[in-house]
């Protein structure tokens, strides 16, 4: 036993900010980012929280699911930019749906949804859950160094949900970690002990951009092509490829690479940028509420980031 997608939902803050917003005070421009990366908007928060981000996914998930709040059994979110230490964004949306289940964030990165998927996964094997809630929301522009031009026109904010209930949807799946704090790392703030002798780094994002991006194209091409042989599929099979919306380049560099039409690979990094954890069930609510997708259909879901760390699994619909 494993699971099947009940509902799917996304969430995105109202505020825009185009490629030229940036220009404005930083020195990049619209050329530059569309061209390198694929991104010609991204949705920034102003007043929302992470919190806001993922109880708004998770509503729109729940209406389409038509699972009510009482009968979750657990809420799962991936996230990297949770409001608080604690309480945990899972524990926040389970207060505003008013459920009464078990619930906690889980950290790995952009990765985040897919190692969730994977835990989730597990919960439906051991018998434990019948309809769980996983989100992933991230607030990322908090994370950002809005002085480093090499990070923050990546990226972006938003949050994907899906409901979760019984059934054999979730057929294969590889999780992958190669822990490395030089190439991305998130500093956290070192606090007010009078003991601590640490320095406060910048906390915000640093990545070795090439680096980061070689990383990405090895892991995304060997994941699928890996975990659609052990599947028992031929790639051709594949009805849709969900990757992790990080520069469109590294998605071009993968379709290459694979036997699968190009068509196939789900896009939509030009309006929302890298929303880390959220990227994933994000693409996936667009596809599912596109009406493109079909019951049967095969969705091959890869992801990497942070950590560093990489995952990919194959869907049912
Ligand atoms: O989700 C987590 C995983 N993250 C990723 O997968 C990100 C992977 N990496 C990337 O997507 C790309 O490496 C970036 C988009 C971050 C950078 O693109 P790049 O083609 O690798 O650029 P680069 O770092 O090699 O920089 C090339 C030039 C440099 O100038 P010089 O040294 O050649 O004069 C940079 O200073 O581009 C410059 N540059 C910019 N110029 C205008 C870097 N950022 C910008 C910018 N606008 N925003």
């Amino acid at each position: 036993m494993s699971f099947c997608v009940l509902g799917t939902g996304s969430y995105v803050p109202p505020k825009v900010v185009t490629n030229d917003d940036l220009a404005a005070f930083l020195e990049t421009s619209d050329e530059w980012i569309r061209e390198r990366t694929g991104i010609r908007q991204r949705h920034v928060c102003e007043t929302e929280s992470t919190c806001d981000l993922a109880y708004e996914a998770a509503v729109a998930a729940m209406a389409q699911s038509g699972v009510k709040a009482e009968e979750l059994d657990m809420i799962l979110c991936a996230t990297i930019s949770g409001d608080f230490a604690t309480p945990s964004v899972a524990c926040v949306v389970q207060k505003r749906l008013g459920a009464i289940c078990p619930a906690m964030d889980l950290n790995a990165a952009c990765s985040g949804f897919l190692f969730l998927l994977d835990t989730a996964a597990g919960f439906f094997a051991r018998g434990r859950v019948k309809k769980m809630l996983v989100i992933g929301a991230e607030r990322i522009s908090r994370l950002l160094d809005w002085d480093d031009r090499s990070t923050c026109v990546i990226f972006g904010d938003g949050a994907g949900a899906m409901v979760l209930g019984e059934g054999d949807g979730y057929l294969a799946s590889q999780l992958h970690s190669k822990g490395d704090d030089d190439v991305i790392r998130t500093p956290v703030f070192e606090g007010k002990s009078p003991f601590n002798r640490r320095e406060q780094e910048n906390p915000y994002i640093h990545m070795k951009g090439q680096e980061t991006f070689r990383f990405a194209v090895n892991a995304m091409t060997h994941d699928l092509k890996n975990l659609i042989a052990q599947a028992g599929f031929a790639e051709e099979k594949i009805d849709w490829v969900i990757p992790h919306q990080a520069n469109i380049r590294i998605i071009d560099a993968a379709k290459k690479r694979l036997h699968i039409p190009p068509e196939r690979f789900c896009v939509n990094i030009d309006r929302y940028g890298n929303t880390s954890a959220a990227s994933i069930p994000m693409v996936v609510d667009e596809l599912n509420r596109s009406g493109k997708l079909n019951r049967g259909d095969l969705l091959a879901l890869c992801a990497f980031g942070g950590g560093l760390s990489s995952a990919a699994c194959i869907l049912r619909w």
